[in-house]
């Protein structure tokens, strides 16, 4: 028997693997297809103050290595979620970890106080990097805002946090180093690489937003080593993100250093990865020897 039981922060998960915000909807979509039992936990696509209408069509396009998306967090708002989605996905039996995003961090704070009286939500993550909101601020591009932003969200929750950063900066330790002094429970590596696509006959960016955040298995070495060059600086718990398709792709990014991790675009073009992969998962760990999760995470070879 393996234990795939993992801590983060003041977060507990029966198994690592968790579905990434954004491409598993709100669950519903996923009934029927995925055994919602056998996930670590699920996180909802992300919700914001108030209504967003997102970025104007197209607003996906397949490259030959990725996919390319600029929704511009397309949703109902956050009185919507709770009324709506938050009695469903609270009903599930797996762990909910919701997913916010402020326009300033007023927002966040607020947003973090409406959640803190709501039953059923594990912990929340806060998406700091979406990289398609026109006007908006990509907030974990700076460690002082992301220390910020998580300082006012821990005083107006008692939930456990995570701080979702992004890969477009130049070095992303010093903003995971900011993120754990501030009190995040962990961290999850990475969002989407910022990206753009043109119709060079028509001269137009393919885009509505014209450019758009990569994502997929082209991101997965990215991402990769985004995990690993965080894990030897920063003590704080990583959530690896980023092109992980398969039970091989898991075992790379615990090895790097990251305690769990997300499925992303692959809920897409194969929604019942997240249960082959947790049908692998056991065995390849079994292969390294170990009988706890913990014994392989961050244990890359010198
Ligand atoms: C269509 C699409 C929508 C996304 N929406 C969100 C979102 O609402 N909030 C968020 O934090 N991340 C969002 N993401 C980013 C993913 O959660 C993930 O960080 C990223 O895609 C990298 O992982 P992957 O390569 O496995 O997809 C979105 C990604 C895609 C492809």
């Amino acid at each position: 028997m393996v234990d795939l039981s993992v801590r983060l922060g003041r977060l507990s998960l029966s198994n690592p693997v968790l579905v990434a915000s954004g491409t598993f909807g709100y669950a519903r979509e996923m009934e029927g297809l995925v055994d919602f039992t056998r996930l670590g936990g699920i996180i909802p696509k992300t919700v914001t103050r108030l209504p967003r209408i997102g970025n104007p069509p197209p607003r996906t396009i397949e490259t030959a290595s990725g996919m390319l998306n600029a929704i511009g967090l397309d949703n109902d708002g956050i009185d919507y979620f709770i009324q709506h989605h938050l009695p469903y996905l609270r009903s599930l039996p797996t762990v909910l970890i919701a997913n916010i995003a402020g326009k300033n961090e007023d927002e966040f704070e607020e947003m973090a106080a409406l959640l803190a009286p709501q039953s059923g939500i594990a912990a929340l993550e806060l998406n700091l990097s979406c990289p398609n909101v026109s006007g908006g601020v990509d907030f974990a591009t700076s460690p002082d805002v992301t220390a910020r932003v998580i300082r006012r969200v821990r005083a107006a929750c008692p939930f456990p946090i995570i701080a979702k950063l992004t890969p477009n900066v130049t070095d992303i330790v010093p903003i995971a180093q900011a993120a754990a002094d501030a009190g995040a429970d962990a961290v999850s590596l990475v969002n989407t690489f910022v990206g753009m696509a043109i119709d060079w006959r028509r001269r137009r960016a393919i885009l509505g937003n014209k450019t758009g955040g990569l994502s997929g298995p082209a991101i997965k070495p990215l991402a990769l080593r985004l995990v690993w060059r965080v894990a030897q600086h920063v003590k704080i718990p990583i959530i690896g993100v980023g092109g992980i398709a398969t039970g091989e792709d898991v075992m790379e990014f615990l090895v790097a250093g990251a305690s769990a991790v997300q499925l992303g675009t692959v809920n897409f073009y194969d929604p019942t990865a997240s249960m082959r992969v947790m049908e692998a998962l056991p065995e390849y760990v079994a292969q390294l020897g170990a009988t706890r999760l913990s014994e392989i995470i961050g244990s890359l070879q010198p």
